[in-house]
C-alpha cells in the first residue's frame, strides 16, 4: 500500500497508540473485532463467521493503492505491535475536501479512551495533512459509544435517523448524521480547532508533509 509514490504508509502515533498499515499477521486482532457479533451491532455489514472473510477484508485494506479514496490504519498499543483495531477514512471527494470515517475496537480493549485518541489521531491527519474541510461519521442511532465518541471530539449531528440507510444481512439499519467542520465553534470547543500542517506535524509525524495529498 502506498500513500504517494515514492512516500511510506502514514504511521501516526499518540501518547498510547500507534496507528500504522495493516499486515497480514492482523487476521487475528482484526477478527477480534469484525467476527464479533456485539462490536459489529451497529456496523454496516454482519459479523464475520469465519477467520477467512477477515482475511478476505484484510487483503482488501492491504491492497489500497488509492488514498485519494480511503485508507486504513491497524491500530496498535504501544510498544506491542499487535493489532487491536481499524481506523479509516473512506468516501473521500478531495475536491470537496470532504470524507468519512469508519472505527472499530476489539471489544477487551474498549471503554479506555483508546478509540477517543485513535479516531482524534486520524481527524488531526485528515485535517492537517489531507486539508479536509468536512469529516463525516454515519453512526447507527442506538450505538452510544460511537456517539459519544464523535460528540466529544466536536462533530455534531446534523440528521437522522436515516431509515434503512445500510443494507445488512437479510435487514436493513439506520444511521445519524454527524458531521466535524474545521474550524467551528463546536470543534473549538473540544479543542479541534483547524489543525495546521506544522502542529499536526509536532504531535503524530515528525516529519515535513507533501503538499499536494
Ligand atoms: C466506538 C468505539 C470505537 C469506541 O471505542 P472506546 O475505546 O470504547 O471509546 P472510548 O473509551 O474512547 O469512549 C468514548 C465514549 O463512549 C463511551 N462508551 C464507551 N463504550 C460505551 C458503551 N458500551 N456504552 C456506553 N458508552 C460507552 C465512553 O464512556 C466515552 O464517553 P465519554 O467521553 O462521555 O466518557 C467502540 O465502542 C467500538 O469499537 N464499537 C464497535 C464498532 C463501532 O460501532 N464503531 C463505530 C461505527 S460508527
Amino acid at each position: 500500500m502506498t500513500t504517494e509514490p515514492g512516500e511510506a504508509f502514514p504511521t501516526l502515533s499518540t501518547q498510547r497508540l500507534r496507528l500504522r498499515r495493516v499486515e497480514r499477521t492482523d487476521a487475528g486482532g482484526l477478527h477480534a473485532c469484525f467476527g464479533d457479533p456485539e462490536a459489529m451491532r451497529y456496523w454496516d455489514f454482519p459479523a464475520f463467521q469465519t477467520l477467512a472473510e477477515t482475511e478476505r477484508l484484510l487483503s482488501w485494506l492491504a491492497k489500497t493503492t488509492n488514498p485519494y479514496d480511503h485508507l486504513a490504519w491497524a491500530v496498535t498499543e504501544s510498544p506491542s505491535n499487535a493489532c487491536i483495531g481499524m481506523v479509516c477514512y473512506h468516501h473521500r471527494e478531495a475536491r470537496n475536501k470532504r470524507l468519512e470515517l469508519g472505527y472499530i475496537l476489539a471489544p477487551q480493549r474498549q471503554r479506555r479512551g483508546l478509540g477517543t485518541e485513535a479516531v482524534r489521531a486520524l481527524v488531526d491527519y485528515c485535517l492537517g495533512r489531507l486539508g479536509v474541510h468536512r469529516v463525516q461519521a454515519f453512526v447507527h442511532p442506538d450505538n452510544t459509544a460511537s456517539i459519544r465518541l464523535v460528540e466529544r471530539l466536536g462533530f455534531r449531528c446534523e440528521g437522522g435517523p436515516l431509515t434503512d440507510y445500510w443494507c445488512v444481512g437479510e435487514g436493513y439499519r439506520s444511521a445519524m448524521l454527524y458531521a466535524f467542520l474545521a474550524g467551528t465553534d463546536a470543534a473549538a470547543a473540544a479543542g479541534r480547532t483547524q489543525v495546521t500542517r506544522a502542529e499536526y506535524r509536532r504531535r503524530h509525524v515528525g516529519k515535513t508533509p507533501r503538499s499536494g495529498q
